[in-house]
Parts: C-alpha cells; structure tokens; sequence
C-alpha cells in the first residue's frame, strides 16, 4: 500500500507540522508500506524523496511521478496542524477524489478547529467551558464589555490555529487591544476567554483497535504565564504523564474526554485539553492532528501506554484503510 504523509500546511505551524510529519516518516514501517513524504505548501505541492528531490503532485488526482512511474495512494496520513489539514479543508478533496485518509471526516473536522463553535456544541452537552467572548476582524471594539463579560485576567486568542500562536494573557484593561491586535495577526476571528484558575491536564483520545481508548494523561507545569509556544517547544515546561491526579479526577477526565470525543463526532487521533476548577475539569479545545514531534505531548503519552510510535501509525493506517 503506497501512504502519503501530508505535512507543511500554509499556517504559522508550518514548521512544527513538518517535524510531526517526519517523524511518522521514520516510524511508519518500510516493510508494511510503501511511505512517502507530500509536502503541501503555500507554493508547491510535492512529494519529497529520500534524496530530497521534489517531484511535483498532480492535483487532479493527488498522484506523483517517480522516474517515469506513476504513484497512486491507497491512504493520506495527515500531520498538517492547522489550515489545510487540522481545519478539513484538504480531508473534503480526498473526498470528492477518493482518497482515504487518518483524520475525522472534513465537517468534524471543521467543526473542531473553530474554537467558538466547537465550544458552542459541547457546552449544549453540559461539558463545562470558559466564558468567552467573540470578534470578527472590524467589528467595534469595546474594552468595557469585554471584561463586564469574561473579567480579568483573560485570554485572548485567534478562534482558528493552533500552537499558542497570537495568544496573549491580559492582566489589565490596557493589555487587551494590543492583545486583540496580535490575535488578529493569525486570524479574522477572535475568541477572548475568562481564566480558568487550576491545573491544566491534556487528554489523548485516540481510536485504537476499534475502539475508543484514552492514553495516559499528561499534566502541564509551565514557568512561563501559560502553556505558549516557548513552554511548548523551547523546553519552558515540563509535562508529568502520567498527571499527579487522585483517582476520583482521572475517573471524570476520562469520562469527559471520551464524551467529548463522541459528541464530537470525532475518529482517529485527538488531544483535548481541560482545567481543573475545584477538581471539575473545563474544557479548552479540541486538536485533532496533535503535534508528534519529539517534544509532543502524545508520543510521551502512547509511551507511558506501551504503545510504540510504529504500532501507533500502523493502526491509525489499519483504521483508515477499512
Ligand atoms: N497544535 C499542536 C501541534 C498540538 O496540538 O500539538
Ligand atoms: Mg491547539
């Protein structure tokens, strides 16, 4: 079976994307399938080979030519964060052309990287949320009304992206606009949410085997003033998997997370994020293509599980392929 990795994407997580999707490069094993890395970016979709040559991606079909031959895939493993992955947007071409693939169906997908609405359709659930405010790009800025509704300190934050980028915690009235500029750097919407006082715990959801599993879960301690790109990957945090959390709180989490999991409609890998409040976990957000890299949070999670990198790929392929 030939597997095209997609990785790259045309966001801000361009970089972080490529190193997830060498990593399942390198895991994916050679003797299974027959694995190839697509780079789909802003100016150039390409398939990218051992010697680092390119060879150009016909759109029509998503095929690639190799000396003369022409490659079909039986199976896309996404690894692109963000647009044109983690958002769906490339999922609904390889519908329409028959192609199958890792991640959830385009609308879930959709669905789930638009932070305003994905926390519109859980809370109707009754998961709990922070409070939140919403800004499309030239809309009438009102600073007061803001803070009457989510208070302060609060988080601003582009309602589409992923990786912290263009995320700002305001402490003060002042903070806000430029704040809310930032944010509107990754993005023509925004979110401002209330802060949520507690630990952070983040929740691999993955379809193992058929069914739903929850991998260990993984507890965020972070120098900085929360878990932003540096804390992620430039080493300003420390992830303790499997979080320090009584039995009574892993029980809720679980049940949480596979709920939301469901209600979501979502299949393949998930991470979800949550705060405890009094020991009652918030939900944060949704991430769908969760980062693989070395410093990712999942890798360090299906470990603690017993499950290698290669048996992780292998059933995310064996699922997608059924
Ligand atoms: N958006 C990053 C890659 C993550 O969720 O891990
Ligand atoms: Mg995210």
């Amino acid at each position: 079976k030939n597997i095209a990795i997609i990785m790259g994407g045309y966001s801000s997580e361009v970089e972080i994307s490529l190193k997830s999707g060498a990593i399942v490069y390198k895991n994916i094993s050679k003797e299974l399938y027959n694995s190839y890395q697509i780079h789909i970016l802003k100016n150039k979709w390409v398939l990218v080979d051992d010697a680092k040559k390119e060879h150009p991606i016909n759109k029509h079909d998503f095929s690639a030519e190799i000396n003369g031959e022409k490659i079909i895939f039986d199976c896309a493993f996404n690894a692109i964060h963000g647009h044109p992955g983690e958002d769906g947007t490339i999922l609904a071409y390889f519908d329409l052309i028959g192609l199958k693939h890792t991640s959830a169906p385009f609308y879930q997908m959709a669905l789930t990287f638009n932070k305003r609405d994905c926390l519109s359709v859980v809370k109707q659930y009754g998961i709990k949320t922070a409070t939140s405010f919403y800004l499309d790009k030239g809309a009438k800025i009102n600073v007061d009304e803001i803070v009457k509704k989510v208070g302060l300190p609060c988080f601003v934050k582009p309602n589409n992206a992923g990786s912290s980028f263009g995320i700002s915690k305001a402490k003060t009235k002042a903070e806000i606009l430029p704040a809310i500029e930032k944010a509107f750097k990754e993005d023509t919407q925004i979110l401002i949410e209330s802060f949520l006082n507690g630990p952070e715990i983040t929740v691999g959801v993955i379809e193992y085997e058929n069914k739903i599993k929850v991998l260990p879960m993984t507890e965020i301690v972070t120098e900085n003033d929360f878990f932003d790109y540096e804390a992620k990957y430039l080493g300003k945090s420390e992830e303790i998997t499997p979080a320090r959390i009584s039995p009574e709180i892993h029980k809720k989490l679980e049940k949480v997370a596979t709920q939301v999991y469901q209600i979501l409609n979502m299949s393949g890998f998930s991470r979800s994020e949550y705060i405890l409040v009094n020991g009652e976990p918030h939900f944060l957000e949704m991430n769908t293509v969760p980062g693989l890299t070395t410093e990712s949070i999942i890798p360090q999670q299906a470990a603690e599980a017993g499950i290698s990198l290669q048996e992780l790929f292998h059933n995310a392929i064996e699922m997608a392929l059924k």
